[in-house]
């Protein structure tokens, strides 16, 4: 007898099971050596919770608001592409997911589904991700999103060039046959421009000059949608999007598949929240799989959190089913987790509840 996962490890470890290698592997990748990848679960895994008791933690309430969209839990799906490798139904079944679940979904550029495909199907709010590949792409990319109800544009900063990751190299990876670029199909020009994200292995022949910070000011003057920067990893940056009126940060190594060797980004949450003082939202993503994760980087300042492979394990195991599993975990994790930290929300969650290697104890890296 099969038991349901009861966990996300144990998604993963049916996913790797149901899906051929170099799909597993393009999911799983991160850059380089992946001590990126490794850090953020070793990172998150070191910060100690300090419980409270004799609270009465009867009733608890996870619902938060982002960018003022309310979610009934501080956990969203990430900007990925090409959910279909793990399931035909791919973005739509995720959206599916994220509504029945009362969350947010974030659409990558380079999902398999337009993004007026996946809009038709959402019951949730969804945020528009977008990389930056000319201005024309961008200017039409913007406009869709707004025609189509996303609540606003997530520019996802941290891939000026392609992040090698060298599983893909040897599995000479590339995106399956009869699958789409869903925002592309019947623009045969701007294919060609955006084959260059992230995942691209022609990406030399496509360079776009990435959007630099001087030009940002042009991506907030062609929408009124709040704006998020994807990637930010150090205070400076952090207060440059702070000085150019952006209105979330999305603190993330985006799970280490771009450049390998940096801090996670739990890490590096503390410094970014500082250096913000409250003048931005700030999320955080890469490395989350367990509800005392999501707690760790709520109590450190993230007012949400992101998950992006995971989302790829519940669409390989059970489509939309699947990922909603993933999310009921976690909700059901983080749920237990603030009852035990004598919280009974999540504006209740603070930095007392946990305690950062060396500050107290004396095991390090146990
Ligand atoms: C991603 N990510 C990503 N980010 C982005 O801004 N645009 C994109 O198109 C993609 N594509 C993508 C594909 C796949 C297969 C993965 C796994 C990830 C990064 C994603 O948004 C997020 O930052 C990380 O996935 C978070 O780390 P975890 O939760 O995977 O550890």
């Amino acid at each position: 007898m099969r038991l349901d996962p009861i966990n996300l490890f144990d998604f993963e470890a049916r996913a790797k099971q149901a899906l051929p290698k170099h799909i597993w592997d393009f999911i799983e990748a991160g850059a380089f050596d992946e001590i990126t990848t490794r850090r953020n679960r070793a990172a998150l895994e070191a910060i100690a919770l300090r419980p409270r008791f004799l609270v009465n933690v009867w009733e608890r309430d996870l619902s938060t608001t982002v960018l003022g969209q309310k979610i009934s839990l501080p956990v969203m799906l990430a900007p990925a592409g090409s959910h279909c490798v793990a399931h035909p139904e791919g973005e739509l079944a995720t959206a599916r997911a994220a509504g029945a679940a009362g969350t947010m979904m974030w659409l990558s550029t380079s999902s398999n589904y337009s993004m007026e495909d996946v809009a038709g199907v959402a019951t949730g709010p969804l945020v528009f991700q977008l990389y930056h590949r000319g201005y024309d792409l961008t200017e039409m990319l913007v406009r869709r999103a707004e025609e189509a109800g996303y609540v606003a544009i997530c520019l996802t900063a941290d891939t000026p060039v392609p992040g090698p990751k060298e599983r893909d190299i040897r599995n000479r990876y590339r995106r399956p046959q009869g699958l789409e670029l869903g925002n592309f199909v019947g623009e045969p020009a701007m294919l060609g421009l955006v084959s260059g994200t992230d995942e691209a292995s022609n990406w030399d022949a496509h360079y776009t000059p990435p959007l630099t910070w001087s030009e940002l000011e042009w991506l907030r003057s062609l929408t009124s949608l709040p704006l998020v920067i994807k990637g930010i990893r150090t205070a400076e940056d952090a207060r440059l999007c702070v000085e150019n009126g952006v209105n979330g940060i999305l603190v993330s190594n985006h799970g280490g598949r771009q450049i390998d060797g940096t801090l996670s980004s739990i890490e590096t949450l503390p410094e970014i929240v500082e250096a913000v003082k409250g003048r931005a939202e700030i999320y955080m993503d890469s490395g989350i799989r367990r509800g005392t994760d999501v707690l760790r980087a709520l109590a450190l300042g993230a007012r949400a959190v992101l998950i992006g492979r995971p989302l790829f394990w519940g669409l390989a195991v059970d489509g939309e089913a699947g990922v909603r599993m993933v999310l009921e975990l976690l909700r059901q994790e983080l749920d237990r987790a603030i009852a035990y930290c004598g919280a009974t929300n999540v504006a209740s969650v603070n930095r007392s509840l946990v305690a950062l290697p060396g500050e107290a104890g004396w095991v390090r890296n146990a």
